[in-house]
C-alpha cells in the first residue's frame, strides 16, 4: 500500500546533451527510475525531477549546461513558492569533469551523478529526501552499473546498445579520457541478451556504441572456446538473431580498424553499409601533435581496404579545424584528405580549448577568426560531397526501415542503408517495416522517396 501511494504521480524530465552514448544512458535512467514511480514529464516545469545529462566536449557544450541550470532555479524557487519541489540532477560528462564545482557554482543541484555511476540514482534519489545537501557520485564503476540497471525499454524499430566505454587512447584535444575513464568492454553474453530482449520488442536495427566502439574485445559467449573476440565477431554473433536486420556501430577509431571488422563490411549482409570513422585532420605533423597515433596515408589505405570490402560503403568523418600549430598548408592537407576520400557524411568543428587536456597548454593556439574561416571552408566542401552522395541515390531503389511519423499525415520518415532520413508517403501500419522505396528527390536533410511494389523492386 505504501509502495502504491508513493508510486502516484512522480515525474520526471531529462534533457540530453553530447553523444549517443549520452542518448543512451538518458533512456537506461529513464528505464530506472520507473520501477520507482517516475513517468516521463513534458516539460522541466511539470517535473519533480530533473535531470541534465550534460556534455563536455567544446567549451559550448558545457557552458549550456549552466544557462539551463539558471533556467531550472528559477522553476524550483517558484514550485518551492507554492508550497512543492523540485530536484536537479546533473549527470553525464559535465558531472564527471567538474563535480563538486557545479554544487558551488549552482547551489540549487541537488545531485551530481558521473556516467559510471548513474544506477545509483535510486539510493542517491532516497538520501535527497532523508538530507539535506549536494550528493555527488562519479566513481567508474561500468560492470556494476550495467549489472544493475532495469531491462532496457525499446522505443520504437531502432535502438542503440553501449557495448564499449571509456578511452584509453588520450587525444591531446579531447576529454573524453578523464570523463568516461578508460576502456571497458561489456560481456558478450550481455550484450546480446539486452539484443535478443530489443529485438523481443520489436526492433530491427541496433547500433552498437563505445567511445571507440571497435576497441570492443571479450572472451567469446559462454560455451565457446577459443581467443578473445572483436567487434566483427560480435556483429556476426548479433546478426544470427533472428528478427534482427541492422547492425551499425559508432564511434571508430581507425587504429583499432582490423582485418575481422573489414572483413565482415563485406560478409555479413546484416551490417548496414556505412562507418563513422574520424581522422580530424589531414596534416601528419597535426595528426602527431593530436596524438592520433596514424598518418593520413594510412588512413586512406584503410578507407581504401574497407571500400575493397563493401564497395557501396558511405564513410562519414569528424574534423577538428584550428588545432595548435595548425598552419595554413597544415589545412590545406585537411581539404586534400576530404577530397581524396569523398565523405557521405561529416561533422567538423573549431577546436576548442579544453581544461586539463594537454592541448590546452601548447603554444601557437589558432586565432578565432583563423578557425571560423577554416571552418567555412571545409564545410562547404564537406556539404558538396554530402548533397552529391544523395543525388547519387536518385532514381535508386533503396531499403528503407520505416522508423517514426513524419511531419504531415500519411507520411513516414525512414532510414537508409546509408544513414540518410528518407521521407515517404506510407500508412502508420507500415511502421517497423523494411520497405523497398525509389528515391525521387532531396531537401538539404533528407532524401524524398515512393513505396514500390515488390515486383517493381525485384526488377
Ligand atoms: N572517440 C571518437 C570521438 C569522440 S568526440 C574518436 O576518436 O573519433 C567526437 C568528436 O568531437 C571528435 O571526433 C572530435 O572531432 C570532436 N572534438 C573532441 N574534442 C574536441 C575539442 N576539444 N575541440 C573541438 N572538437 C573536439
Ligand atoms: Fe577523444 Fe581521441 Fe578518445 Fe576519441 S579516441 S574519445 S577523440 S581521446
Ligand atoms: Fe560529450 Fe561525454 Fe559524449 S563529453 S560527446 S557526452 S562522451
Amino acid at each position: 500500500m505504501t509502495q502504491e501511494r508513493q508510486k502516484q504521480g512522480k515525474s520526471v524530465f531529462i534533457r540530453t546533451y553530447g553523444c549517443q552514448m549520452n542518448v543512451y544512458d538518458s533512456e537506461r535512467m529513464a528505464g530506472l527510475l520507473k520501477p520507482l514511480g517516475y513517468e516521463a514529464a513534458a516539460k522541466p516545469e511539470d517535473a519533480d525531477l530533473v535531470i541534465l545529462n550534460t556534455c563536455h566536449i567544446r567549451e559550448k557544450a558545457a557552458e549550456k549546461v549552466y544557462s539551463e541550470l539558471g533556467r531550472l532555479k528559477k522553476i524550483k524557487t517558484a514550485k518551492q513558492k507554492n508550497g512543492g519541489d523540485m530536484a536537479i540532477a546533473v549527470a553525464g560528462c559535465v558531472a564527471q569533469a567538474e563535480g563538486a564545482e557545479i554544487t558551488a557554482r549552482a547551489p540549487q543541484v541537488d545531485m551530481v551523478v558521473g556516467p559510471q555511476a548513474y544506477h545509483r540514482l535510486p539510493e542517491m534519489l532516497a538520501r535527497t529526501a532523508r538530507e539535506r545537501g549536494d550528493i555527488l557520485e562519479t566513481d567508474f564503476a561500468v560492470e556494476e552499473k550495467f549489472d544493475r540497471l532495469a531491462e532496457h525499454k525499446a522505443d520504437g524499430p531502432t535502438a542503440f546498445l553501449t557495448v564499449q566505454e571509456g578511452c584509453d587512447k588520450f587525444c591531446t584535444f579531447c576529454v573524453v579520457p578523464y570523463t568516461r575513464g578508460p576502456e571497458v568492454s561489456r560481456p558478450t553474453d550481455a550484450i546480446a541478451a539486452e539484443a535478443r530482449s530489443l529485438v523481443v520488442q520489436g526492433v530491427k536495427e541496433i547500433t552498437l556504441l563505445g567511445q571507440n566502439v571497435n576497441a570492443w574485445r571479450a572472451r567469446p559467449p559462454v560455451g565457446v572456446v577459443g581467443d578473445a573476440w572483436g567487434l566483427g565477431e560480435l556483429c556476426r554473433h548479433l546478426a544470427k538473431i533472428d528478427g534482427l536486420e541492422r547492425i551499425r556501430f559508432t564511434t571508430s577509431h581507425p587504429r583499432d580498424m582490423d582485418n575481422g571488422l573489414i572483413a565482415a563490411f563485406a560478409e555479413e549482409e546484416k551490417l548496414m553499409p556505412y562507418l563513422h570513422l574520424p581522422v580530424q585532420s589531414g596534416s601528419d605533423k597535426i595528426l602527431k601533435a593530436m596524438n592520433r597515433g596514424h598518418t593520413a596515408a594510412a588512413y586512406i589505405d584503410q578507407i581504401a581496404k574497407i571500400r575493397a570490402a563493401r564497395p557501396d560503403i558511405a564513410i562519414s568523418g569528424d574534423f577538428i579545424v584550428g588545432f595548435p600549430g595548425e598552419t595554413a598548408e597544415d589545412f590545406e592537407a585537411t581539404l586534400a584528405i576530404v577530397e581524396e576520400i569523398n565523405y557521405a557524411s561529416a561533422y567538423s568543428f573549431k577546436y576548442s580549448r579544453r581544461p586539463g587536456t594537454p592541448g590546452a597548454a601548447m603554444p601557437k593556439q589558432v586565432a578565432e577568426a583563423e578557425k571560423d574561416e577554416r571552418l567555412a571552408r571545409l564545410q562547404a566542401l564537406l556539404e558538396a560531397q554530402r548533397s552529391d552522395f544523395n543525388k547519387a541515390q536518385m532514381g535508386r531503389i533503396l531499403p528503407v526501415l520505416l522508423e517514426k511519423p513524419g511531419r504531415h499525415v500519411g507520411q513516414l520518415i525512414g532510414r537508409s542503408p546509408y544513414l540518410q532520413s528518407v521521407h515517404v508517403e506510407a500508412p502508420l501500419s507500415m511502421l517497423g517495416s523494411i520497405a523497398p522505396v525509389r528515391i525521387v528527390g532531396q531537401t538539404p536533410n533528407a532524401l524524398a522517396g515512393e513505396r514500390v511494389t515488390k515486383g517493381e523492386a525485384a526488377a
